[in-house]
């Protein structure tokens, strides 16, 4: 008999219904992109050159998140790779997002042209000019075409503005052999607006757009990864449709439809459930928005917390809706037994539309006669951001205060 332990239970429950996790996750390339045949199409016409030793133009891609741009790019990549026997080209990937310094950048981008791990640029202490040098010395040498595909270039430009673009776009000018060809992706739309005149124009010779997918495009795409990742009969028949509409109100994002479906499928295993329902989806809706919202409140103001804690306080008192008043009144008590400044209930009535705002509670504006207008605030906040509230380290020592002393005073 085999012996069980703590995880037995676990390894039980896994891997029943999803034959290979790593398919739905949304770093996996699948080998098939439904519905970006003209997308891939458009980028090969311009960077097929290379292979012949030719510089391509350089290409900014747009689109929203989750319309397939990395996974296009990353397929080309791998494509061109293969198709390049005479070792004419050098595909280069980097992500913005994750490497967003200048100096980040073009380490990556050297340290994946340097072979020899001696050679290689430190991590940090060159000065920007010493390891352009070096970097152009290095492409040089190669005598190839190098593409350079920058991804999620707008992280870098917030941060360090377009010094990397220009680089990298004027650096043909001092080749003697090699040449460069730079490929931008960026979520924003409107990412060129901010950029210099003459960087605009040198990256942006080819432009393409990724529309947003819509439901039926969505669906495709799920059902395609779903033939890989789950055995037959497992998945119930409205389980993509559901996943699918729920991401097209999302802006047709590929990558919240597959977060879903991967969120189901766990919620299933993890129940030790055999098949995967739209009840499933749903709760795998509502954890991705509770995410969101957890998100949102992490980076609320220590006092747009302290206003959301007098509603928590207030309703716990019973009242099921309040006036800006009635928050206020609690709002005062509580900074003073936090020790926090306390501000004028103008500034606080704005907090309560921000708060609104974000979705966390509600306000309607409501009419009271004589005395004006007011507004009627309601807690709509899921239990698990009020517990994550009430569990701050500001208010500590309240409710350790609250629970000694049994007083609804606070
Ligand atoms: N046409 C498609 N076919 C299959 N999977 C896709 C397609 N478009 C996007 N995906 C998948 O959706 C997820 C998000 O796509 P991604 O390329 O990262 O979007 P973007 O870079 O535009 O934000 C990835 O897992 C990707 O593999
Ligand atoms: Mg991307």
């Amino acid at each position: 008999m085999t012996e069980t332990n703590i995880f037995t239970q676990y390894m039980q429950k896994r891997n029943m219904i999803v034959k290979n996790k790593k398919i739905l996750q949304s770093s996996y390339i699948p080998q098939n992109l439904p519905h970006r045949d003209d997308k891939i199409n458009e980028i090969v016409e311009i960077i097929a050159p290379a292979l012949g030793k030719d510089k391509p133009s350089n290409i900014l891609i747009f689109g929203k998140t989750g319309t397939g741009k990395t996974a296009v790019m990353n397929y080309v990549g791998k494509e061109l790779r293969k198709a390049d026997e005479q070792q004419n080209c050098c595909f280069i990937y980097v992500n913005c997002e994750v490497v967003d310094t200048t100096y980040g950048i073009l380490y990556n981008i050297s340290n994946q042209i340097i072979t020899d791990p001696s050679k290689r640029i430190p991590f940090t202490g060159w000065s920007l000019d010493k390891i352009l040098a070096e970097m152009t010395e290095y492409i040089d040498k190669e005598d190839k075409v190098f593409i350079i595909v920058l991804d999620e270039i707008d992280r870098s430009f917030q941060k360090n503005g377009d010094d990397i673009f220009y680089y990298l776009t004027t650096i043909n000018e001092v080749l003697q052999n090699s040449k460069v060809s730079v490929i931008g992706i960026t979520n924003n739309v409107n990412f060129t607006e901010f950029l210099d005149q003459r960087v605009k124009s040198r990256l942006g010779e080819e432009k393409i757009i990724f529309p947003p997918y819509n439901v039926e495009q969505l669906q495709d795409i799920l059902y395609e990864r779903a033939k890989e990742a789950f055995d037959d009969g497992v998945l119930d028949d409205d389980v993509i449709p559901y996943c699918a509409a729920l991401s097209a109100q999302e802006m047709g994002d590929a990558r919240r439809a597959l977060d879903l479906l991967r969120m189901a499928a766990d919620f299933a295993e993890r129940n030790g459930d055999t098949k995967i329902t739209g009840a499933h989806v749903r709760y795998a809706k509502s954890k991705i928005e509770l995410d969101a919202v957890s998100e949102v409140v992490k980076t609320l103001t220590l006092q747009s917390k302290i206003v959301l804690m007098s509603i928590i306080r207030n309703t716990e008192d019973g009242m099921s809706t309040m006036t800006t008043g009635d928050v206020y009144a609690k709002y005062k008590i509580i900074c003073e037994a936090t020790a926090q400044s306390i501000l004028t209930q103008r500034r606080i009535a704005g907090l309560i539309s921000e708060l609104d705002m974000l979705g966390i509670i509600h306000a309607r504006v409501k009419s009271f006669g004589r005395a004006g207008r007011t507004k009627e605030i309601e807690l709509s906040t899921p239990k698990e951001i009020i517990a994550m509230i009430k569990g701050d380290e500001l208010f500590k020592d309240l409710e350790s205060h609250k629970s000694k002393k049994q007083t609804t005073l606070i």
